[in-house]
């Protein structure tokens, strides 16, 4: 069998080059190559990138060197960042050939379905890295098949109950906001769109979901021709196996991190801080960030906040949008970036409060941390969904007519997390179960473990 040379292509945000570096380095553990492509522009912003034997990066121009900025057109970009990817995917490809590093297979996260086609056109073996849940797949499968008035006038009622098939019982809030009527990002939806007939085109196409099988049993067979495969947590080995402890962090991240939380957090009591994070996209409005700073104060404990450091070309630096910023740094700790799993590993932990993006969900699982859900958009709400109703790790924030939740209503979810009584006991005792099945999943002879050990072994053998 050849050793098999992974081309690994992952969209230049953080939510997906994250899981993508934990994917490669897994390729690796299992005797594979993996060049790593993304864009200048991450390339560029990465602090640092994982340094291995087996792990080659290149990089191509999307066309927005300088970055995306605010008032930039997301439809051209995703028609440019599709033009000139392909056109390197396929240099690539028949480059590495000439020079006798043949690529075996490759592997494209969501979002850019051309990928797909690249693979086809060169006739080499495919796989869809999925970076979030199963369930969100199905979700949009229904969509394209079926179900699409149905989930896009559920916005209209949103208490009204939509009923998928295998699904539990969702509302409105509970679905990729692409697909409602009120969804604003109008280039998502033909994305995501050609993303499912890329698929389509092939026979049982192989899709690899950062997931477990005991995580979602049903939805990883839900969709009978497709060939889904659980190989997650992709999260760095030293928190899961702990074979390699060295793994310890994702590399690649495109924010400058803090230094001195970790001196603060060892100074906290255990099990008392609150860890604050809407992860690597959002922007919150500032009366939002006006009630997250009121409750986090009212709740009378320590917390740690991620604020991030306005980019080139954002509108207002989100700190400024806080009045009582004073106030918050003297009875919390505010942090532009940091590392999530030093952070959620750390005893002094007791809650983290998150907008549910799937990478955070999952480390929130890994770490066994109780959970306040505070979704926003994309897949977040199903992930909510999953966190309070099908794993009971956590409660979901309500927000009030505006959309705001309030600053009341944040003090009363941190509490029923942290302190809670019966209900706060059942949180803690969920979230470790899963924390336990998670490991379990990943160790040698585990589902996940064992099904990406498969994929591998395939793709060798079909350039045998
Ligand atoms: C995006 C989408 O918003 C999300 O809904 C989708 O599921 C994945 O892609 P993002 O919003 O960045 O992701 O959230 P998330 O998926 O949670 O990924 C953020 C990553 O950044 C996590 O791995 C987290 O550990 C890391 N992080 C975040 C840090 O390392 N430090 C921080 O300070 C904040």
């Amino acid at each position: 069998m050849v050793r098999p040379h992974f081309l690994l292509v992952t969209f230049p945000i953080q939510g997906h080059i994250n899981p993508g570096l934990q994917f490669a380095k897994r390729l690796i553990r299992l005797g594979a190559h993996v060049t790593f492509v993304t864009t200048v522009v991450a390339s560029r912003r990465m602090a640092k990138t994982p340094d291995l034997g087996g792990l080659s990066f290149s990089t191509y121009s999307d066309g927005y060197d300088d970055g995306f900025k605010d008032g930039d057109d997301p439809s051209n970009y995703m028609s440019e960042i599709k033009r000139r990817g392909s056109q390197a995917l396929t240099d690539l490809v028949v480059s590495s050939a000439n020079e006798g590093r043949p690529f075996t297979g490759l592997v494209y996260t969501i979002l850019l379905p051309w990928a797909a086609d690249v693979a086809r056109e060169l006739h080499l073996p495919s796989a869809l890295l999925w970076i979030q849940p199963a369930m969100v797949l199905e979700i949009y499968y229904y969509f394209f098949n079926g179900y699409g008035d149905v989930i896009r006038n559920s916005s209209n009622d949103p208490s009204s109950p939509v009923q998928l098939p295998g699904l539990p019982l969702l509302t409105s809030r509970d679905l990729p906001s692409f697909l409602l009527a009120s969804n604003t990002y109008t280039f998502m939806l033909p994305t995501l769109q050609e993303q499912l007939e890329a698929l389509e085109k092939e026979r049982k196409p192989r899709i690899l979901v950062n997931t477990f099988d005991a995580l979602e049993p049903e939805a990883l067979r839900a969709i009978e021709k497709f060939n889904l495969i659980g190989i997650g947590p992709l999260t760095p080995s030293a928190f899961l196996d702990g074979k390699d402890p060295s793994d310890n962090s994702f590399g690649g991240d495109l924010f400058r991190s803090s230094k001195d939380y970790i001196e603060w957090l060892n100074s906290k009591p255990e099990s008392s801080v609150i860890y604050v994070s809407f992860g690597s996209l959002l922007e919150l409005s500032k009366q939002q960030m006006e009630e997250i700073a009121r409750g986090l104060l009212d709740s009378g404990r320590p917390f740690l906040w991620v604020i991030r450091d306005k980019q080139s070309g954002e509108k207002e630096e989100e700190e400024d949008k806080l009045s009582c910023k004073e106030e918050l740094e003297e009875k919390g700790k505010i942090v532009p970036w940091c590392s999530q799993l030093e952070v959620l590993s750390h005893p002094s932990l007791g809650c983290f409060v998150t907008h549910c993006g799937w990478n955070s969900t999952l480390e929130s699982l890994v770490f066994g941390m109780p959970v306040v859900a505070f979704p926003h958009w994309s897949d977040q709400g199903t992930n909510a969904k999953l966190i309070e109703d099908v794993w009971k790790t956590g409660v979901r924030v309500t927000a009030n007519e505006d959309g705001i939740v309030e600053s009341e209503e944040i003090k009363r979810c941190l509490e029923l997390v942290i302190e809670g009584g019966e209900k706060g006991e059942r949180l803690r005792r969920n979230a470790r179960k899963w924390r336990n099945l998670a490991r379990e999943a990943s160790k040698e002879g585990g589902s996940s473990y064992e099904n990406l050990k498969s994929f591998v072994d395939e793709i060798g053998e079909a350039r045998c």
